[in-house]
């Protein structure tokens, strides 16, 4: 079984890799011995705070142990094709987690791999964020079921894909509000995979002061995601009526949550105000990236 898309897991996965985090995060030590003897190789294309701390604490904390290889720059191998890179992977480690560049490279990662894989994000997914937003979301909600979340800003970005995704299949309405652009919005692709999914639609709106309304949970991201520095000029231009400042947060539930996966641009797309606030759950949710990935270390590897 592998995480290459967060349409991998369906709606009882996810309830048991959140059960299984959760019982961890309680009792750590009970899990202490859970990874004995198993190794994990964290591949990086692209540099990383946390997914490369969270992965690597955790798998210590199970008794594991993580071995970092970045190739940021230049390929995973010298001369040979990635899949007899990953070949040679499968004879050494119990699992690969990889942050690369095109989706296209972690699915051929798990074609070749007779290990489990996991997407420590793509251009497209992001589902080891995702499964940690749904952990702090049902921490300080107490359930996802009916809750509504509202995503501001890149619609079209790997966050706001995986949100979509892994939302709606636990039953949360989902809204994202974007710039009335095609770039900036949730692709058809996507959008047509979720209503095969989960069954569920997503509501796409430009108008970010009604689509907050009601909303338990708001969510953003930096207005230019990596790879996309060439448009940043532009980006800049289009994304401010979609900062995330206190006016905005004020039309939500009154005790709507805000969250951001991290690195937040402050002053762009989430104002000082409003990340410092009693409402910004920012930080627990970047501690939770440990806690979902171990629960779903051990549900993969166990
Ligand atoms: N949110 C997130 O994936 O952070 P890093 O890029 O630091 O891993």
């Amino acid at each position: 079984m592998h995480l290459l898309s967060d349409f991998d897991l369906s709606k009882n996965d996810i309830e048991e890799i959140l059960t299984l985090s959760e019982k961890i995060k309680a009792n750590p030590a009970d899990y202490g011995d859970s990874m004995k003897n198993k190794t994990l190789i964290m591949l990086f294309e692209l540099a990383s705070l946390r997914t490369r701390i969270s992965f690597e604490a955790g798998m210590n904390l199970l008794g594991g142990h993580a071995i970092f290889y970045s190739v940021e720059g230049r390929g995973f191998t010298r001369s040979e094709t990635l899949e007899d890179g990953i070949k040679n992977l499968n004879e050494y480690v119990h699992c690969i987690m990889a942050r690369v560049l095109k989706q296209e490279a972690i699915e051929r990662i798990g074609s070749a791999a007779t290990i489990p894989v996991i997407n420590g994000m793509t251009e497209v997914y992001h589902p080891c964020q995702n499964l940690a937003d749904l952990l702090t979301i049902k921490e300080y909600k107490g359930k996802l079921e009916g809750l509504k979340i509202a995503y501001v800003g890149d619609g079209g970005c790997n966050t706001s894909n995986s949100t979509m995704i892994g939302c709606s299949s636990m039953g949360m309405d989902v809204t994202v509000l974007c710039p009335d652009y095609p770039k900036y919005s949730p692709s058809a692709e996507i959008l047509s995979k979720i209503k095969d999914h989960s069954g569920s639609e997503i509501t796409v709106s430009h108008d970010p002061a009604s689509g907050v309304s009601g909303a338990d949970v708001i969510y953003t991201d930096v207005w230019v995601s990596a790879g996309m520095e060439e448009e940043e000029k532009r980006r800049m231009e289009d994304f401010p009526p979609f900062k995330v400042d206190s006016e905005l947060v004020s039309k939500a539930k009154p005790d709507c949550i805000v969250m951001h996966c991290l690195p937040a641009h402050r002053g762009y797309e989430i104002t000082d105000e409003v990340m410092d606030s009693e409402q910004s759950v920012v930080f627990d949710q970047a501690g939770n990236r440990m806690h979902a990935q171990n629960g779903l270390l051990f549900w993969l590897m166990k």
